[in-house]
């Protein structure tokens, strides 16, 4: 009898045992050091490409090496504020915060203080490809601005186009609660059109253009071309549908290569992209929830029900390098599986199979040839975006793009699809490589490009939370 009993006991603590060791050794493997390095985490993934010892360089000494006075001086001062009905955050006592403007080969010296953000901030210059010291992301690039001390950004805009700024320190909650502003970069030589901006952003889950809840207002003759702005702040993605015919000027600051007239389609932006449009007034420029009127139009416009595919939209044109001489090829796959994730049990984001910190390193040199094929089997949309560098689209799911040279930093990838983007290594240091539906971010949809030498003297964790 006492014999069963026990024989069942023991029986029941090795099944025990059996079931809990490799639970404790997961939840073990899971956890986060303290505070740690980007650039040692996980492991280096070099793309088929030589490993090289690269020049040993800090992300310190990675600045502008531009030395002259500024053309453009904006000073922004952060605070934790009220506003739009939500605890939120505000620069220069406002969100969104200043429209930085400048000209195409301007230096642009941004001086960002803290007066009262309690986590620190930072600011990330999205979809301009900065010096990795100018690239605000807190523990990778520099160490978060504290509550009464200031940090200086200092970089060219060689490229004219739509772009937006935002903290980059516990980004995911700062973003949502407005540290954030566009920035638009005119051609060397101004065009003589007229233009509007639309930046959408959703405070506590209302919907706003350039910080009003209403439909915003611009004055424009009848017949007048006028260049929208659109630039998506939010996780998700937006659709925006102009009424009567238009053209996709620009992608995420770069311009469509002979861009068609497009009729009854919306266009779906990425969450942190841009698209810039040619509307004729009088229009309404929907933003699925508030509106950009131009001129007199009046009513509002039902979405279409087909969407442009930039896939096939606009000419082709050189691109300037040859990926089919690509040096590196990686895979950044994107899964979801149950684990967990420093220490905390939960359905994760993976990347290759690993969850993160256990992330890929995607290591270049400089002057490789990158292509990266991208595919999501995780049951999210995911939008991704890799600092520094803009990437043009091959194919989606194996169909090869015909259209416009389609240039991007911020690339809704769909559930079950798969993208091959090629882009030159031309940016020294380490790079973040992440979703930009920041929460997903936050829970380890993450990971970096790293040119081989470069190391960080920031550390992650303790005062530095990127995401
Ligand atoms: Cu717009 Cu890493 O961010
Ligand atoms: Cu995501």
């Amino acid at each position: 009898m006492t014999l069963v009993r026990h024989r069942r006991a023991l029986v029941a603590s090795v099944a025990t045992l059996v079931v809990l060791a490799p639970l404790v050794w997961f939840w073990q493997a899971s956890l986060i050091p303290g505070s740690y390095q980007a650039s040692s985490l996980g492991y280096h993934d070099y793309g088929g490409g030589p490993r090289l010892p690269g020049t040993t360089r800090s992300v310190a000494s990675l600045t502008e090496q531009v030395h002259r006075t500024p053309d453009v001086r904006v000073t922004l001062t952060a605070r934790r504020e009220r506003g739009h009905g939500i605890d939120g955050y505000t620069l220069n006592h406002r969100s969104p915060g200043p429209t930085i403007r400048a000209r195409q080969g301007q230096l642009v010296e941004v001086r960002l203080v803290n007066a009262s953000v309690p986590d620190g901030v930072t600011l990330h210059w999205h979809g301009v490809d900065v010096p990795n010291a100018e690239d605000g992301v807190a523990g990778v690039t520099q160490d978060a601005v504290r509550r009464g001390h200031d940090f200086t950004y200092r970089f060219v805009v060689r490229h004219a186009g739509t772009y937006w700024y935002h903290s980059h320190q516990v980004s995911h909650e700062q973003v949502a609660g407005g540290l954030l502003g566009a920035l638009v970069v005119e051609p060397a030589v101004a065009s003589p059109g007229r233009e509007a901006l639309a930046l959408v952003h959703d405070y506590g889950g209302r919907r706003t253009v350039d910080g009003a809840a209403a439909d915003r207002r611009v004055d424009a003759p009848a017949g007048a071309h006028v260049r929208v702005r659109v630039v998506n702040t939010n996780n998700g993605q937006l659709a925006t549908w102009p009424t009567g015919p238009y053209r996709v000027l620009a992608v995420d600051g770069h311009d469509v290569h002979e861009p068609g007239v497009v009729r009854d389609r919306s266009v779906i932006v990425a969450a942190g992209g841009r698209v810039d449009l040619d509307v004729t007034a009088p229009a309404r420029v929907e933003l699925s929830g508030v509106a950009l009127v131009v001129g007199s139009a009046t009513g509002d416009a039902r979405r279409p029900t087909r969407t442009l595919d930039l896939l096939r939209y606009g000419t082709p044109a050189p691109i300037g390098f040859d990926p089919a001489t690509a040096t590196r090829h990686f895979t950044y796959s994107i899964g979801r599986r149950p684990g967990f994730l420093g220490g905390r049990p939960g359905l994760w984001w993976t990347i290759n199979g690993h969850p993160y910190p256990d992330v890929p390193m995607f290591t270049v040199d400089t002057g490789d040839v990158v292509v990266m094929r991208i595919d999501n089997h995780s049951g999210s949309v995911h939008p991704m975006h890799l600092h520094g560098h803009h990437v043009v689209v091959l194919r989606r799911n194996d169909i090869r793009a015909t259209g416009s040279p389609w240039w991007t930093d911020s690339l809704t990838v769909a559930n079950n699809d798969t993208y091959d983007v090629a882009f030159v290594a031309d940016n020294p240091g380490v790079w973040i490589d992440h979703c930009h539906n920041l929460p997903h971010a936050s829970d380890g949809l993450v990971t970096h490009l790293m040119y081989e030498g470069v190391t960080e003297p920031y550390r992650i964790g303790s005062r530095n939370h990127p995401e």
